[in-house]
């Protein structure tokens, strides 16, 4: 095991400060935790008066490839953390030699990449639908032939809220999505019939400790996440698995921070591995109000080398994204609504689509799986 250069800085001390990579709402959120916890936070992203910046000490603004703003940066903070895994090589590259960066190339790397996600679950002991990287037509053709319709077809980089994917359903959608989808290579994947969506989100330490929350069901609309209902109402058994799985993924990517791992629910009860998130999560956002110490909180824990907190859940939850001009105009309701408490991000245009805050109702626990949903929806 090699020695690391930087652990006499462990655990940051009281005012230290923490470096973000990233300007949203995810930044945002770890900022105003490590606040909590006493920590200073630096931002560093392209974009002027992000939400995460808003938030915090201090600010550069500046491209991430930017060599000479990255090292006033590393000079400028005590360790460094990412709220967004889609940083390029070249940043970490810059970064590493000059400040801890938590987490490290390994987990970011893995998780930029839906082919090396795909075998990574795998060696994880995650199952996951069968899958094929195709860098041709003819080599997607050959790949439907095995792997069946329908079936998703997805960009390997830069994809979210279902951006960058198209579904497969007969023989004349393959040229049509080969000719849409760029950059290649591409992965196919065969289409999961699951029951529902799942995501477990899972906290280590870099002394390996691991903090595990509920899993969570979440439902999506357009693609984005609507709701998160916590915990799951599936049994127990299939619940445990979804943690022991996130569980299994930090460990094998060696995490310092937190991670999320998106599960699909079959309907025979197994789970199958979609994505890993090496960051907080949005399904992860009922934490904040339902359990002792936050995604974030354990976020910035791991990251400034204290003891993980407890992620055990005191309220069930129901956590609803507010995106675009439709979910801010659910405020002033929200403000009003029993037990719930309203995040907002700080953005300044409510854009269709964008992610604008979101509600966390609580309730007392076992609640969720003994009231019918239609009821619950009827609650929020
Ligand atoms: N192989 C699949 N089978 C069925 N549905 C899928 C499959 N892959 C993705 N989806 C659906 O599309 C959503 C978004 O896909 P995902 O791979 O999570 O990309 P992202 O969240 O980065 O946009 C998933 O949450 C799921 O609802
Ligand atoms: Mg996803």
């Amino acid at each position: 095991m090699s020695v690391d250069p930087f652990a006499s800085r462990f655990p940051l001390p009281p005012n230290a400060t923490i470096g973000i990579l990233g300007g949203g709402q995810l930044g945002r959120m770890s900022a105003l935790a490590a606040a909590e916890l006493g920590y200073r936070c630096h931002i560093y992203a392209p974009g002027q008066d992000e939400p995460g910046m808003l938030v915090s000490a201090a600010r550069t603004v500046a491209g991430y490839e930017d060599e000479a703003a990255l090292a006033a940066f590393a000079a400028a903070v005590d360790a460094v953390t990412f709220e967004f895994e889609n940083v390029p090589a070249r940043t970490l590259e810059i970064l590493a030699p000059l400040v801890p960066c938590r987490p490290g190339r390994k987990a970011l790397a893995v998780c930029q990449d839906r082919l090396q996600e795909k075998a990574f679950f795998e060696s994880a002991g995650v199952p996951v639908a069968p899958w094929a990287a195709v860098t041709s037509e003819a080599e997607l053709r050959e790949a439907v032939a095995r792997i069946g319709l329908p079936a998703v077809l997805k960009t390997t980089r830069l994809g979210y809220d279902g951006r960058g994917q198209a579904v497969l359903r007969k023989e004349a959608d393959i040229a049509r999505a080969w000719e849409t989808l760029s950059p290649r290579p591409l992965i196919l994947e065969a289409f999961v019939p699951f029951t529902l969506e799942l995501s477990a989100i899972a906290a280590r330490g870099a002394d390996g400790a691991t903090a595990v929350y509920d899993a969570v069901e979440n439902q999506h609309r357009h693609h984005i996440l609507d709701l998160s209902f916590a915990p799951a109402r599936v049994p127990e058994a299939v619940a445990e698995s979804a943690r022991a799985h996130a569980a299994s993924v930090a460990a094998a990517l060696e995490l310092v921070g937190v991670l999320a791992v998106e599960l699909f629910l079959l309907p025979d009860g197994r789970l199958l591995g979609n994505e890993i998130a090496p960051r907080p999560h949005n399904s992860g956002h009922w934490t904040q109000d339902a359990c002792q110490s936050s995604q974030f909180h354990q976020h910035i824990r791991a990251v400034a080398g204290l003891p993980l907190g407890s992620p055990s859940r005191h309220s069930d939850a129901v956590m609803q994204n507010l995106v675009g001009p439709e979910g801010m105009a659910r405020l002033p309701a929200l403000y009003g609504a029993a037990d719930t408490s309203v995040h907002l991000y700080g953005k300044a245009a409510a854009r269709e689509g964008r992610k604008m805050g979101h509600a966390n109702r609580l309730f007392p626990l076992a609640t969720l799986e003994r009231t019918a949903e239609a009821q619950l929806l009827s609650m929020l």
